[in-house]
């Protein structure tokens, strides 16, 4: 591969903004500098441009299973749509059968990959029964870069393990440098309440917010932490949090000097409760686990990731359409037609994250962008153990770099998102920021709004160890 020099640009970190070259020999940084003049160098100009590290997203579900049907994103539609936002490494869920091998299900979520990311991707494992030999096969994934391991304390019949359970892998977490990642949501006080609204007849989707409160995300988080601090102060990631409840949990056990982390995403930033009051079946777009909150929990989120309470911005990018027929998908939220529990749980977002983080953040003056890098790909970067060589720009690391023009705009719409879902969350929002250009280890795979990468080119991440920081 021939060196490229990107001349010109403001460079962003999560420690710095300052302007200079980058010069990528193959698929790494081989410099950082000022003035920088290399013969036969392929060059990029980068003027009036942030140069950035390719935005992390740690939380995606290509082609989950759930209700019945699949997240309609697969490994390639997903991760270009990725690319297109200035997104250039996921890591994704795999998920265990019930009584099945933790390596039947990484078996096949790399076989899902493999020969159609165009991004590189790290996994997680979503552990659904904590047997003796699957706390042992946790040992194994690690060694494998499957490095962390996502528990449910909702849905119980499909992904809940139980308090025991739940201590056990924490300690297990501990002894083979793991990371427990956690849904936190009292999925017993759900069920109870679901059974009551359909009981009532309340079928439509805004009960899929009603009968989960803020306080059963609050309660379980907190109930996460302290059986972390009995197994011994082991480090524990909080996914998707949404609610100030839950926030209110995380600050104290972090407070208390405990190894306590979260994230949240960009829909709990920006849409609300209001969302399922949108006329006939449209609620159902926004059916997602936890579910969207009161508009006032969104100040209480922004005052969590300026404070470093909240670490992380992810999406939970797990879509499903709301048209039967789309690109010939199956029914997929109309299977909830008529009983908002049946609804498949979930919101496209991996193309829209680093665009509604600048606009909502750095254009509005609540962070600054070397805090939107820090959130959305330093800290990710080392919470997940792909750090140095992802979410930086340092001499030696991959060159995953985004050209972000901080002054154009766009306007968010399935009309022209390349997500293979049939709506968009943010339909007609226009945002400040936008990403032109897009590498992935030294390879252009996005300009000018074309796709120029190969199917299939991303590559699986074996992850480290954990690097947490306060
Ligand atoms: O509604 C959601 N979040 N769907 C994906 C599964 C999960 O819990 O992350
Ligand atoms: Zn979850
Ligand atoms: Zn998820």
């Amino acid at each position: 591969m021939p060196k490229t020099l990107i001349t010109g640009g403001t460079i962003v970190t999560a420690a710095d903004m300052y302007k200079a070259d980058v010069l990528i020999d193959g698929e790494k940084i081989a410099a950082i500098g000022t003035g920088l003049k290399v013969a036969g160098a392929k060059r990029i100009d980068a003027s009036r441009m942030y140069v950035i590290p390719g935005g992390i997203d740690v939380h995606t579900h290509m082609e989950l299973p759930f209700g019945g049907t699949m997240a309609s994103d697969d490994f390639e539609t997903g991760t270009t749509a990725a690319a297109f936002g200035g997104t250039t490494t996921i890591v994704d869920f795999a998920v265990q059968g019930f009584g099945e091998p933790l390596e039947t299900a990484r078996d096949l979520w790399l076989k899902k990959a493999r020969g159609k990311a165009v991004v590189d991707y790290g996994l997680h494992m979503i552990v659904r029964d904590v047997s003796d030999q699957v706390l042992r096969e946790m040992e194994t994934m690690v060694g494998d870069g499957i490095s962390s391991f996502k528990l449910f304390m909702a849905y119980p019949g499909v992904f809940m393990v139980d308090d025991a359970a739940i201590f056990k892998a924490l300690v297990r977490s501990a002894e083979i440098g793991g990371l427990i990642c956690m849904h936190a949501e009292n999925g017993g006080v759900i069920d109870v309440l679901v059974k009551k609204a359909l009981a009532a007849k309340h079928t439509e989707p805004k009960w899929h917010a009603l009968t989960r409160p803020p306080e059963a995300e609050g309660e379980a988080t907190g109930r996460a932490f302290a059986l972390a601090e009995m197994a011994g102060g082991v480090p524990l990631y909080i996914v998707h949090l949404s609610a100030a409840q839950a926030l209110e949990q995380v600050r104290l056990f972090r407070d208390r000097g405990l190894p306590a982390y979260a994230e949240t995403c960009p829909q709990y930033l920006f849409l609300s409760y209001d969302n399922y009051e949108e006329p006939g079946f449209d609620g159902a777009k926004y059916v997602m686990s936890p579910p969207l909150r009161e508009k006032w929990h969104q100040d209480e989120l922004w005052k969590g990731l300026q404070r470093n309470d909240l670490q992380v911005v992810s999406t939970d990018h797990c879509p499903f359409c709301m048209k039967e027929g789309f690109r010939g998908l199956p029914k997929q939220k109309e299977l909830g037609r008529g009983d908002f529990s049946k609804i498949p749980n979930g919101a496209p977002g991996v193309e829209t994250r680093m665009a509604l983080l600048f606009d909502g953040g750095v254009a509005q003056g609540r962070i600054t962008a070397s805090r939107w890098v820090e959130l959305t790909a330093t800290t990710p970067a080392k919470i997940m153990g792909l750090f140095p060589r992802k979410g930086t720009l340092a001499v030696g690391s991959d060159a995953d770099i985004v050209l972000w023009d901080p002054k154009a705009t766009q306007t968010l719409s399935a009309k022209t998102h390349h997500m293979r879902v049939d709506y968009n969350p943010y339909e007609g929002r226009k945002v400040k920021g936008r990403a032109t250009t897009v590498l992935s280890r030294g390879e252009v795979i996005v300009a000018d709004g074309k796709f120029l990468g190969k199917t299939g080119r991303g590559k699986f991440l074996k992850r480290g160890r954990p690097i947490l920081q306060r």
